[in-house]
């Protein structure tokens, strides 16, 4: 039934196992960027260097005990600042931020280790020029706003759907014993897409909700490892059964002729 109308990789003319072999390498690639973008904006928000599930907690939902400042010089903007002054700057925002002591020691900090890029002339970065903007972020930190969350899912939903629409495009030429299990395989991802998009906001205000962020991104790592390595594999090293190639020629003999 499953076989009628999907030929195998192994019937395919070269220049079409050609392209799609250039689709996936590529798409490989950005998957391994996307993954580290991922480890490099989150880990370390909660002092631990390694990415974990508090992190991604944190990310969406905020540091229930930190700044957008103290979590930002715990993680990404660690590296911008030698340790002791790292130090003095979160002790300063544990003790409440006063701008008496800002003027006194912090600014020059600030001018010369941070305004380089956060100035009033670049939009995208809060400007961390005067005291306005520096205690815009000593504010408590809430995570990620909820129109960054809309405008980062409408790109992740688009963007993802034509991913594993061409993945799983090129996928369902592959020979399964069990179609249900190639059918399983190229709609997980667009479930798990839906639950990971929802999950980000739900994780904004139920924590514990991060381990479904993990799991449904992990299950659609999974479902893209798989379509990508049996892809290759079948289209290029794979012979297809004797008796499946026996039905496939059989089947594909159209009904009543
Ligand atoms: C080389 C350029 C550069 C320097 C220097 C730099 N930053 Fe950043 N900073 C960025 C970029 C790019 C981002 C946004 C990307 C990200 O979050 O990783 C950012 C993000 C931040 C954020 C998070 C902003 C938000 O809206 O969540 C804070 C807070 C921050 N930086 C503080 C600092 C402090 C404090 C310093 C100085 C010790 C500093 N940065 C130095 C480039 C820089």
């Amino acid at each position: 039934m499953g076989h009628r109308f999907t030929l195998h990789f192994t019937h395919l003319p070269t220049i079409q196992r050609v392209l799609y072999t250039c689709t996936l390498c590529v798409l490989v690639l950005g998957y391994v960027f996307a993954m580290i973008y991922i480890v490099a904006s989150h880990h370390g928000r909660d002092g631990n260097p390694m990415i974990t599930v508090k992190d991604i907690a944190i990310a969406y939902g905020g540091s229930k005990t930190g700044t957008k400042l103290e979590s930002a010089l715990r993680g990404p903007m660690s590296g911008m600042l030698p340790a002791d002054e790292n130090l003095q700057i979160v002790a300063w925002l544990q003790s409440g931020a006063p701008k008496k002591v800002y003027d006194q020691e912090l600014k020059t900090i600030f001018d010369d280790r941070c305004i380089a890029c956060h100035n009033n002339r670049n939009p995208h970065l809060p400007s961390l020029e005067d005291f306005a903007g520096v205690s815009a972020m000593a504010e408590q930190d809430r995570g990620v706003d909820l129109f960054t969350l809309v405008r980062v899912s409408h790109i992740h939903l688009f963007g993802l759907t034509f991913i594993f629409f061409i993945i799983g495009g090129i996928f369902m030429h592959a020979h399964f014993k069990h179609e249900w299990l190639k059918i399983a395989i190229i709609i997980t991802p667009f479930v798990t897409i839906v639950i990971d998009v929802a999950s980000w906001y739900v994780t904004k205000y139920f924590e514990p909700f991060a381990y479904v962020v993990i799991g449904s991104g992990a299950l659609m790592g999974l479902s893209f490892g798989v379509q990508f390595v049996v892809s290759l594999y079948q289209m290029w090293f794979y012979k297809l059964p004797d008796e499946v190639q026996q039905r496939f020629y059989c089947s594909t003999v159209p009904d009543g002729e």
